[in-house]
């Protein structure tokens, strides 16, 4: 949540997100797919709104205090995201699930499952994942 916009100080003043980054916690949690499970929803919240974050990774998600998952730094975000820039996010978060989190069995999975319950248009954006991934393997 923004609370202040000045222009002439040339800063803005935000809510702060009390809690460890998904990052931090998340391979050492008792339950991480259910992390996974919360991220899924909150990434579906965001894209259902058309919002893309631009650096969808752990290390700018915040484990809120009741369980729900923050997103913070959206200075690569857009709104109005289409397709693409939903996909792009997507392959993103895919790709630091199989890098930083190899130990989480199933996260990225889950992440879609939960994706798939709470987006509209996930089926296409995932598609756009798989057409993304294509492209990256023959450039
Ligand atoms: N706990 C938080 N709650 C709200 N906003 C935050 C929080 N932590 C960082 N931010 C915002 O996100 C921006 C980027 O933070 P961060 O992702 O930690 O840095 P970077 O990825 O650039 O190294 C910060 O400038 C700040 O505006
Ligand atoms: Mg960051």
């Amino acid at each position: 949540m923004i609370y202040d916009i000045d222009m002439q100080k040339g800063s803005i003043t935000m809510e702060l997100l009390e809690g460890p980054k998904a990052k931090d916690v998340i391979d050492s949690a008792e339950d991480p797919l259910e992390i996974c499970g919360k991220i899924g929803i909150a990434v579906a919240k965001l894209h259902s709104a058309g919002i893309c974050h631009g650096d969808l990774t752990t290390s700018n998600m915040i484990v809120c205090k009741d369980g729900s998952i923050g997103f913070i730094d959206f200075s690569m975000g857009d709104i109005g995201a289409d397709t693409e820039a939903l996909g792009v996010d997507m392959h993103l978060l895919e790709r630091a699930f199989s890098s930083a989190h190899s130990s989480v069995v199933n996260g990225y999975e889950t992440i879609v499952e939960s994706y798939s319950d709470n987006m509209p248009d996930a089926k296409a954006v995932l598609d756009r994942v798989e057409v993304i991934k294509g492209r990256a393997r023959y450039t």
